[in-house]
């Protein structure tokens, strides 16, 4: 006699015959009770489609034999209002928003880390997947260096857990998987790892913080998944805006909105006159960036050295100091994004 969870696992075997997603993924299993000499397996399609229910009732039946010495029964609730959900979402979580830029260099682990402690501050459940394949930082930003296994298809990858957040990085992996170079299909099929395996649990935000530039990271992750939307994190320098523009334009390419522009290092704060601001960077380019891409600019974040020390010591800016300008700042930016994802929700 199988007990549910070991059922249930099994269960996300069984594809929809036309979807070719499982039938947990779909939303579709309703219920698995395990009686005396007997298991119940409730299903739930949108109509009352018996091409559908004999196709699965047989998929299950032959499965379940090898694991289970119980009767089988399977129930299948018709309900109009259940409509099967075959989006790319990923299953617990609800906002996933990816963190680029143009240029490296421009802050964009740090904001993602400092963005992920503020909202996790505010009381959400975060994670935090480091998809930077050339220079993995977040993990020495919080002070954890885990190690991971790719493992086979059904196997699940546990994250690591700092302050609350939950993370994982291509730099925890163990070596055997880590290739040379990321390239092509292995890179995508890691990254789905990432995504679809590791066990995030319930997520208010995942946030994914890429490579900089517009390569194999991204359109992996825009095919693979429904992003909710991209933030792009750039300095004031046109430099720095200009690549962030082309980045823009490969995200609306892939049909991923952009959430807003954060503008990092935008003016200087002396550490010994922290009420004084030098706009040593010039000023207004991340504004005129969001204007000519037709989105917000969420917020401007100071140079301070408590984030870069922030980065070097493993605890992030934000948690330092909860009531300092960092911190302010982030909180703004995290009501700005907020306010602009119910826009596209
Ligand atoms: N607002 C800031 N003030 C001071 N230093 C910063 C700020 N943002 C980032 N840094 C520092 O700049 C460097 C690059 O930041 P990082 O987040 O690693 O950039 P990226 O991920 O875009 O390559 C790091 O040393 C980091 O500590
Ligand atoms: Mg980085």
């Amino acid at each position: 006699m199988a007990q549910p969870d070991i059922i249930k696992k099994e269960l996300f075997k069984i594809k929809h015959p036309d979807l070719k997603k499982d039938i947990i993924s779909l939303g579709m299993l309703n219920d698995v009770q395990v009686l005396e000499g007997e298991t119940l397996i409730k299903l739930r399609t949108p109509s009352q489609d018996r091409k559908l229910q004999i196709g699965l009732e047989a998929q299950i039946r032959q499965l379940l034999s090898k694991i289970d010495t119980n009767k089988i029964k399977i129930k299948f609730d018709v309900d109009p209002n259940f409509s099967l959900d075959d989006s790319n979402r990923i299953p617990g979580i609800k906002r996933t928003i990816a963190i680029g830029s143009g240029k490296g260099g421009v802050g964009k682990s740090t904001v993602t880390i400092n963005l992920a402690a503020s909202l996790a501050g505010q009381g959400y459940k975060v994670g935090v997947l480091d998809a930077d394949i050339y220079g993995p930082s977040i993990g020495k930003m919080v002070g954890v260096n885990g190690r991971v296994a790719l493992k086979t298809d059904e196997e699940i990858i546990y994250p690591l857990e700092k302050f609350g957040l939950k993370i994982i990085s291509f730099a925890f992996l163990v070596d055997e998987n880590q290739p040379v170079v990321w390239r092509g299909p292995m890179l995508g099929k890691a990254i789905e790892q990432f995504l679809f395996q590791v066990k995030w649990g319930d997520l208010d935000y995942l946030l994914i913080d890429l490579p900089p530039g517009t390569g194999d990271v991204q359109l992996s992750l825009a095919q693979l998944t429904d992003l909710t939307g991209a933030v792009l994190v750039t300095t004031p320098q046109r430099v720095a805006t200009l690549d962030a523009s082309k980045a823009a334009a490969m995200f609306s390419q892939v049909k991923v909105p952009i959430l807003g522009v954060i503008e990092n290092m935008s003016y200087f704060i002396p550490p010994d006159a922290p009420e004084k601001r030098y706009n040593i960077f010039g000023e207004g380019g991340a504004k005129e960036l969001a204007d000519s891409i037709q989105s917000k600019l969420l917020g401007q974040i100071p140079h301070m050295i408590d984030l870069m020390e922030g980065g070097e010591s493993g605890t992030p800016a934000v948690l330092k100091n909860s009531s300092g300008p960092i911190a302010n700042s982030y909180l703004e930016i995290t009501k700005a994004l907020e306010i602009e994802i119910q826009s596209w929700e």
